[in-house]
C-alpha cells in the first residue's frame, strides 16, 4: 500500500465527446445544441490536407461566434509528425477566444511529446496574457503510446483526459482489422466447438485506466465507427464503463444519447450504492467492518466502490 493518495481527476462530466470536422462549419451549431459534455472540433484526420488552413480559421471563428453553453470546448490539433501542428497551436492560442478550454493532442508516443506542446503553449499564453491555462487531452493510438502510457499520463499538469483511439491503434499494432472498436470477428476462443468472442481492446483500455487513475486523468473510450449499430456501441461502452472509463466519443450525433445513457449511473445503481453506504453506516455503529447486504459480503472497500457511483452521479447532477 502506497502512502500516496490517488489524485482525483478534474470534476467535470465527460460522458460524451462529440466530434466534427473543422472543415464543416455548418454542423458546429448542431454540435453546440447537442447533449454532449465535450465538443471536439477536429483539425486532424477528418480534414483533408488541402483544407487545413480553412478548417483552422473556421474553428477559431467558432470559439467566438457560437454559444457553446457549459460544454468543455476542445480542438484536436494535428500530430507532431505533421507540418501543421505548430501553426494549430500558435493560431489557436493567439487568436481563439478564451472560451476554448482544451486542446487534444493525437498520436502521442512519449512524455516528451507533451513537453514540446506544453513549452509552445506556455510561451504563447505568456505572450498573450491568457488568463486561464489551456488544458490538454491526448489520444493513445499507437504502439509507442500504449508502451509509454504511464509516463504520458504523468507528463503535464495540463493533462485532464486520455482516450483510446481504436483505428490508429489497430493500424500501428498491425492488427488484422479495419473495424473501429467493437467485436472483431476473428478474436474468439473455441470451447466444445462453440465460439466465444473476446475483447481485443481490453488490455489497452485497462492500461489506460490504470495510468489515468494513478495520475488523476480522466480515462475515455474513443470512437465506435459503425454508427448504424446502436447495440454494438452500447456493448462497447458498457465494457468501458465497467473497466473505469468515464465516457466515450460520438462520431455521429446519434451516438450522443447512447454514451450519455451508459455513462450516467442509473437510478437503480445509485440507489443500490446508497443502500450499501447505509448498511455500512449501520455496521460501523455496531462496531463491525463487514456485513451482509442482499446475501453478499460488503465491507470497508465496498464503501469506496459505492462512493465512485454516488460521486459520479452527484457530479453529473450538479452540472
Ligand atoms: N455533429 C453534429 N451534427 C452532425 C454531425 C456531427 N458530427 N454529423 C452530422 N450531423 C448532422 C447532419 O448535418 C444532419 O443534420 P440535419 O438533419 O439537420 O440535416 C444530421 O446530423 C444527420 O447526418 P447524416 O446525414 O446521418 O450524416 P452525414 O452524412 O452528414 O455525416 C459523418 C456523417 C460520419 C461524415 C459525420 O457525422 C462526421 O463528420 N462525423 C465526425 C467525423 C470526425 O470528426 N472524425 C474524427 C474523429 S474519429
Ligand atoms: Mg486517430
Amino acid at each position: 500500500m502506497s502512502f500516496r493518495i490517488q489524485p482525483a481527476p478534474t470534476a467535470r462530466p465527460n460522458r460524451c465527446q462529440l466530434f466534427g470536422p473543422g472543415s464543416r462549419p455548418a454542423i458546429f451549431a448542431k454540435m453546440a445544441a447537442s447533449e454532449a459534455d465535450v465538443i471536439n472540433l477536429d483539425l486532424e484526420d477528418s480534414v483533408a490536407p488541402g483544407d487545413k488552413d480553412n478548417a483552422r480559421a473556421n474553428v477559431i471563428a467558432a470559439t467566438r461566434d457560437i454559444d457553446w453553453g457549459s460544454k468543455t470546448l476542445s480542438v484536436r490539433i494535428n500530430g507532431l509528425d505533421t507540418p501543421y501542428w505548430y501553426r494549430d497551436v500558435v493560431d489557436l492560442l493567439e487568436q481563439a477566444d478564451e472560451r476554448l478550454g482544451q486542446i487534444m493532442i493525437p498520436k502521442v508516443g512519449c512524455a516528451a511529446d507533451l513537453y514540446a506542446v506544453d513549452a509552445l503553449v506556455t510561451a504563447v499564453e505568456r505572450a498573450k496574457g491568457r488568463e486561464n491555462p489551456i488544458a490538454f487531452e491526448v489520444i493513445i493510438e499507437s504502439a509507442a503510446g500504449i508502451t509509454h502510457v504511464e509516463e504520458i499520463a504523468a507528463a503535464s499538469p495540463r493533462l485532464q483526459a486520455m482516450s483510446l483511439g481504436a483505428a490508429d491503434f489497430a493500424a500501428s499494432m498491425g492488427m488484422q482489422t479495419t473495424g473501429i472498436g467493437g467485436t472483431q470477428e476473428n478474436y474468439y476462443m473455441l470451447h466444445d466447438g462453440a465460439r466465444h468472442w473476446s475483447d481485443p481492446w481490453h488490455w489497452a483500455q485497462a492500461a489506460i485506466v490504470a495510468a489515468c487513475r494513478t495520475h488523476g486523468v480522466l480515462p475515455v473510450d474513443g470512437p465506435f465507427g459503425d454508427f448504424s449499430d446502436d447495440e454494438g456501441f452500447r456493448a462497447q461502452a458498457r465494457r468501458s464503463a465497467t473497466l473505469g472509463m468515464v465516457g466515450k466519443w460520438a462520431i455521429h450525433p446519434k451516438q450522443v444519447a447512447l454514451a450519455n445513457e451508459v455513462f450516467t449511473p442509473s437510478d437503480a445503481a445509485v440507489a443500490e450504492a446508497r443502500e450499501i453506504l447505509a448498511a455500512m453506516e449501520e455496521a460501523k455503529a455496531r462496531g463491525e467492518g463487514a456485513t451482509v447486504y442482499k446475501g453478499r459480503l460488503v465491507d470497508i472497500a465496498s464503501i469506496k466502490q459505492a462512493e465512485v457511483i454516488v460521486r459520479q452521479s452527484e457530479m453529473i447532477a450538479a452540472c
